[in-house]
């Protein structure tokens, strides 16, 4: 765990919306959300307005309720273990690395099958908040208006850390070519949602080190962001800010300098940045660091400041560039 200067758990909800933190998905108070254990990682109770992120955790034989949200998006990164997610009116079965993208108002739910071995672990993303998900738990005051952030960060302090190990297992997979974006059209996508994959997007180096933007709008995705990277031993990404965009930069594999409150610190796997809009953040891998990092970014709403550096958008209009594969040397 990072120095307790820099770390989420021991920052108010207002430190960490002017000046950022490092959090880590093993630490954030524990709730359930549609009947599943939930983490809360990034949210309204840590000084994020754009986006909740949570992970999610459901032992062989539990399944969630059939739900849908009809103001918010949601996305559902698969990070350990197998399981189901009912997508596009089937259930599809999911390995770490896919990433499940559901339209406000499009009916979704997530199973671990009984016959599985191990837990079925997803990191997911809503936007915006559903801030009601908090009030069982005595976070949210629903007559006045305003998260409970007395009782929120003590219970921010006192939670247990979970056991997520911080080996990897994200990996590329194009089963269920059905319902896989890049078979699929943006309206198609835009309407009904799609299955994506980490190492497949639209290729962007406009933050200079090698990227695929994965859930933006040039693939007809509304609310949700979210964006892939791989950090080779020496490399440096751009110091960079979002104006409107809330951000969640998990390590998804590998260790590194991370940039927060304008000081450069060591994060490991699972640590991430907490950087709401106007925040600067960044990051570099030492030249001796023993292989590549692999960052992914949550944000809310889709970064444009980062499309506008493309030649992918113009005067409000997206086009729709190919699926690649991310380079990962
Ligand atoms: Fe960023």
């Amino acid at each position: 765990m990072v120095d307790e200067k820099w770390s989420a758990r021991f920052r108010t909800h207002h430190e960490i919306r002017s000046r950022g933190a490092i959090g880590n998905l093993n630490d954030g108070v524990e709730i359930a959300t549609q009947g599943v254990h939930t983490r809360l990682i990034a949210w309204p109770g840590n000084g994020f307005q754009t986006e909740s992120v949570h992970v999610l955790t459901l032992a062989p034989g539990e399944e969630s309720a059939l739900y849908e949200y009809d103001m918010a998006d949601e996305a559902m990164l698969c990070f350990k273990g197998q399981g189901e997610v009912h997508l596009r009116g089937e259930w599809v079965q999911i390995e770490p690395g896919d990433v499940a993208y559901f339209p406000g108002r499009v009916p979704r739910a997530m199973r671990n099958p009984k016959g599985n071995s191990r837990d079925f672990v997803l990191v997911n993303q809503i936007c915006p908040p559903q801030f009601d998900l908090y009030e069982p738990a005595g976070y949210y005051d629903r007559r006045r208006g305003k998260m409970k952030f007395d009782a929120i960060e003590k219970a921010r302090k006192e939670a247990s850390l979970g056991n997520l190990p911080p080996d990897n297992e994200l990996h590329y997979d194009d089963s269920y070519p059905a319902v896989r974006a890049w078979n699929l059209s943006v309206e198609e996508i835009r309407r009904d949602g799609a299955l994506f994959n980490m190492y497949r997007g639209a290729l962007f180096s406009g933050i200079d080190v090698p990227m695929v933007l994965l859930l933006w709008p040039g693939y007809g995705v509304s609310r949700c962001g979210f964006h892939y990277g791989c950090m080779p031993p020496g490399s440096e990404a751009a110091t960079h800010t979002h104006p409107v965009s809330d951000e969640c930069i998990v390590n998804w594999i590998g260790s590194g300098l991370s940039l927060i409150s304008g000081e450069y610190i060591p994060t490991g796997p699972l640590d991430l940045v907490l950087a709401p809009c106007g925040v600067q953040h960044g990051g570099k891998i030492p030249a001796d660091a023993k292989g590549a990092a692999f960052p992914g970014g949550f944000a809310s709403p889709p970064q444009l400041d980062l499309y506008l550096r493309t030649p992918h958008y113009k005067d409000g209009k997206y086009q729709t560039p190919a699926f690649e594969m991310l380079e990962t040397k």
